[in-house]
């Protein structure tokens, strides 16, 4: 039986989130840290870590089937490869940074300044979107000393928290593309592997619905249910069962992680007492 070989970033970023999505859907790996790669205890699956920039091409080729990496290394160097999946880990944005004291009113005034990357092409679609032209300096690492040596007037690199461009006295002026970590296929994918990676898709679809969801218990009079099962429409509709207490019922529910604070704000109103919130590893609908 074949097995599906995917490639995930072998340091860096991306490394440790994709390993735990692996781990979270059930494929089971030995540290394969120092190695090229290493099989799946008990699934057809092969992990190949890779550097980051290489994973394009071998997706390209067929060399690995699947891929978890960068949104933004696909944008600069994979255009033809397909992201079936977005993965919600490792957001970062790709932007245009100039020295803290710079003048700078619009792109324009990047028109014939040296820009160093190590993402020429995504700077190139930008630069011609805008019509500008600039001199692009490509280096490979640390892109954010070049305009305090004096090798660029700007740069363009990853960036995430901010404290990069902060420690190198520069300041963000464009967000030229945002990106997160993906799940991407090669072209060229044979019935049977396609066959693994719905599987594994499907996991990973259930995993990502866990963790953007609470599972929330709640106890209430019975004549707050109705108010509070406004507030938790869960996801068909909640359970509500009686209290050993006469006039009290628990209520279950599911909500969205992102609304946490005010659902709880607003189940409080509404009398709901005695509330626990729980997380959710995988939630299949
Ligand atoms: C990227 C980028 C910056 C930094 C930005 O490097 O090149 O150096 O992250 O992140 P921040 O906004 O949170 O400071 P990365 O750590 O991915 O390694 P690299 O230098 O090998 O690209």
């Amino acid at each position: 039986m074949s097995k599906l070989r995917i490639a995930v970033q072998k340091s860096g970023r991306l490394n440790e989130d994709s390993m735990r999505i692996l781990k979270d859907i059930g494929i089971s790996i030995d540290n394969g840290k120092d190695q090229l790669k290493a099989s799946a205890k008990n699934f057809p699956v092969e992990v190949f870590y890779l550097r980051n920039g290489d994973i394009p091409q071998y997706l390209k080729d067929g060399v690995v089937d699947a891929a978890i990496i960068g949104e933004n290394v696909l944008i600069e160097k994979g255009k033809d490869i397909n992201i079936v999946e977005k993965l919600g880990f490792s957001t970062c944005r790709v932007c245009i940074a100039v020295p803290k004291d710079a003048n700078y009113s619009n792109i324009k005034d990047l028109e014939g300044k040296r820009i160093a990357t190590s993402y020429p092409n995504t700077v190139n679609m930008f630069l011609d979107k805008n019509n500008v032209k600039a001199n692009l300096h490509i280096i490979n690492g640390s892109v954010e000393i070049a305009p305090n040596i004096g090798l660029a007037d700007a740069i363009v690199d990853i960036v995430s928290s901010g404290s990069t461009l902060f420690k190198n006295n520069l300041k963000e002026v464009e967000t030229i593309l945002k990106s997160e970590a993906v799940l991407a296929v090669s072209p060229v994918l044979n019935a049977e592997k396609q066959a693994i990676l719905d599987k594994i898709q499907f996991r990973i679809q259930s995993v990502l619905k866990g963790r953007a969801s609470k599972y929330v218990l709640l106890n209430a009079p019975n004549d707050k249910v109705q108010d509070i099962i406004d507030v938790l429409p869960g996801m068909k509709s909640p359970s509500v069962l009686p209290l050993a207490k006469s006039g009290w019922s628990s209520i279950h529910s599911v909500m969205n992680k992102n609304e946490f604070w005010d659902v709880i704000d607003a189940l409080k109103e509404k009398g709901a007492e005695g509330i626990l919130v729980c997380p959710i590893e995988k939630m299949v609908l």
